[in-house]
């Protein structure tokens, strides 16, 4: 197997804040995305996890350029991705793509499916004859045969729609592909059947996913590493197996222990975890007013603790 050096993806105190209010005397921000940094490597998945609001599809689109950063920095095969020459940028659009929670909504109803696996083609010139080969090699590879190029969206159930989005995303062949709640809409059935495809797609051509998803369920089954997201920050991440058998920050051992019991992590039996409820405090952890064994120390907000290959916002970490 070929071998990196660097990271395929690699972010670095990554910031966005949108205008919520505009006043003739001020404007107010709102802090989706604050200082967060992580890393892809080649061949791996990352699920970033975090509550609806958290900042997830706002990293997602940063790193695809889908949305201008504010702050930090943001490389894709060690190169910053907003000094691309123009060649680079075309390349940047054909390695990296994108799977969204809806393939109703994200897939164009007047297109034959074979329309919409095709189009990445067209826009990056690939000829005719190559067009067609990928294409039903994609379907292919998505789990669906070819009888399904010749029908529309409409006609699909919500799996075999997702697996059209997916055959789309891998067909220019891609390095890194951001999956956007890929799952969320679709029966538990056919989530396992998506999960399954996307190891298997990893596996098989190696390609890496950034993978986004309240559910930690869902992130736990095919994550290699994990980042978990409170209110745009980093509360901890690390390798998925050991977050998951030890979580060292208080959100994670909340999201972990909402888990149905009979859950595959191989977690201990997790103490219920009261919620808790308490003023925020302005410079505190952002964690503070939800946090069940907050102290008066945490009303200052908490430096990253490195612990081994873990990162921890927490001060008792
Ligand atoms: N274009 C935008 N303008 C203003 N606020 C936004 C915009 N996009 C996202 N937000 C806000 O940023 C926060 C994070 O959103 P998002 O990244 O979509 O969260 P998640 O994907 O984790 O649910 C939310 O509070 C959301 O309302
Ligand atoms: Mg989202």
């Amino acid at each position: 197997m070929e071998s990196h050096t660097t990271a395929l993806l690699k972010v670095e105190n990554l910031s966005k804040k949108f205008l919520v209010k505009k006043t003739l005397f001020k404007k107010e921000f709102f802090k989706a995305v604050d200082r967060v940094s992580f890393s892809l490597d080649y061949n791996q998945v990352l699920g970033i996890v975090g509550e609806s609001g958290s900042g997830k599809s706002t990293i997602g689109k940063l790193v695809l350029k889908l949305l201008k950063k504010d702050e930090g920095k943001i490389e894709f095969e060690g190169k910053d991705i907003y000094s691309f020459t123009r060649e680079e940028e075309k390349r940047f659009r054909r390695e990296t793509s994108v799977v969204f929670q809806d393939p109703r909504t994200s897939l164009n109803p007047r297109f034959k499916v074979k329309q919409i696996i095709e189009e990445p083609l067209i826009v990056h010139n690939f000829p005719k004859e190559e067009r067609e080969k990928r294409v039903v090699k994609a379907v292919k590879d998505a789990g669906l045969d070819e009888t399904f190029l010749d029908r529309y969206p409409a006609e699909l159930s919500g799996g075999q729609r997702q697996r059209v989005a997916i055959a789309r995303a891998i067909v220019l062949e891609p390095k890194m592909i951001l999956a956007d709640e890929p799952t969320s809409a679709l029966d538990v059935t056919v989530q396992l059947q998506i999960i399954n495809l996307i190891k298997s797609l990893k596996e098989e051509k190696k390609i890496s996913f950034l993978f986004i998803s309240h559910d930690l369920s869902v992130i736990g089954m095919l994550s290699d590493r994990i980042l978990v997201l409170y209110r745009g920050k980093v509360m901890e991440k690390g390798v998925a197996k050991e977050v998951l058998k030890e979580p060292l920050h208080p959100y994670t051992r909340i999201l972990l222990a909402s888990l149905p019991p009979d859950h595959p992590s191989q977690r201990k039996k997790l103490e219920e975890v009261p919620e808790v409820y308490r003023p925020e405090v302005d410079g505190g952890c952002v964690f503070y007013s939800r946090c069940p064994v907050a102290e008066d120390r945490c009303k200052t907000e908490p430096e990253y603790k490195k612990i081994g290959d873990r990162e921890v916002y927490c001060h008792f970490a």
